[in-house]
């Protein structure tokens, strides 16, 4: 099905979108049935792309490269919500729209989103040498993180209960696939490819290293005022409060704040108020499983 023969939505307050495969990997059908236009995008060789598994700390990178980009100018970065600075490039949603015309409606240099593990990326981001930011954070406080998320977004499958939620995420039965598969995806890729790999663990540590770690990957130079600023600017509380980075901006039919607000706690570790004893021993052992051999390692508490 083409883009524009897409008819809204008109979700109403607890309906969900549907989900199905696209190679193995679930998406929201409006994904699914636009993949051939999504798979053939093109990319800019000036393209900056976000890319993370959900719940990883996108919209808080997003929030670090615009102020970068501006220079500081918060006034700037506050000129529309995340999801209209940042085309998402896979996603469909149609009461707001398409990543896709979003994106092809956009100047350069643009700032896009994507959410896809590396075998689904379009070829021509990786052809076309554009430069990539991957966030990666700890398996445990990600899935707490996106069970809160799907519980507040109708763009999502109902999570069923925790438990049920916990097994899915394990098992990759979720929108986006394994996070095991997809952090280890584009650890691979990125001494093949320009990719800033990096945690959000250590982003709550040390900000100012990560964000400089940025800024010198975007080619820019900023003084230590300004890094100052986007620090603070960038912080948990501050984004919370801002109506430009927080979401609110969304009609609540797709997402409810009440019921959990997207910037939810922002913290490393949160997941040991979740996991049973039984939940960590199970998780710990898959784990091992899933991710023998990789270099890749993860800290799950500060
Ligand atoms: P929690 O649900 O654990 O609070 P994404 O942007 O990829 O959807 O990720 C959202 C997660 O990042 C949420 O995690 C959110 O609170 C957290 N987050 C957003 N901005 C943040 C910031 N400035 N500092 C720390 N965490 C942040």
């Amino acid at each position: 099905m083409a883009l524009k023969e897409m008819k809204p939505l008109n979700l109403k307050r607890n309906e969900r979108i549907d989900v199905d495969y696209i190679k193995g990997i679930l998406q929201p059908t409006p994904t699914c049935a636009t993949w051939d236009d999504i798979w053939n995008f093109q990319a800019k060789p000036d393209d900056l792309l976000i890319s993370t598994y959900p719940k990883a700390g996108t919209t808080w990178t997003q929030e670090i490269v615009d102020m970068i980009q501006n220079d500081g100018n918060i006034e700037k970065s506050k000129r529309a919500p995340t999801h209209l600075r940042f085309p998402f490039i896979e996603w469909v949603f149609p009461p707001i729209g398409s990543g896709l015309n979003q994106a092809n409606a956009m100047p350069s240099p643009r700032m896009l989103k994507t959410h896809l593990p590396i075998q689904l990326l379009p070829p021509s981001f990786l052809e076309k040498g554009c430069k990539i930011i991957y966030m990666a954070r700890n398996a445990k406080d990600n899935l707490v993180s996106y069970y809160h998320f799907h519980k507040m977004n109708a763009g999502l499958p109902d999570p069923g209960t925790w438990e049920e939620y916990f097994e899915d995420f394990l098992e990759g039965r979720v929108c986006w696939g394994s996070w095991h598969d997809h952090v280890k995806g584009w650890w691979d890729a990125k001494d093949k490819y320009p990719i800033l790999y990096l945690f959000y663990e250590n982003m709550k540590k040390d900000p100012r290293s990560e964000i400089r770690k940025i800024m010198e990957f975007m080619g820019k130079s900023l003084d230590e005022d300004t890094l100052d600023k986007i620090i603070y600017h960038t912080s948990f509380d501050i984004m919370k409060k801002n109506p430009m980075a927080n979401y609110t901006s969304v009609p609540g039919e797709i997402m409810d704040h009440s019921v959990s607000p997207f910037m939810r706690k922002g913290a490393v570790g949160d997941w040991k108020s979740y996991f049973t004893v039984a939940q960590n021993e199970r998780f710990d052992e898959d784990y091992k499983r899933k991710m023998m051999g990789t270099t890749l390692t993860f800290c799950s508490h500060l």
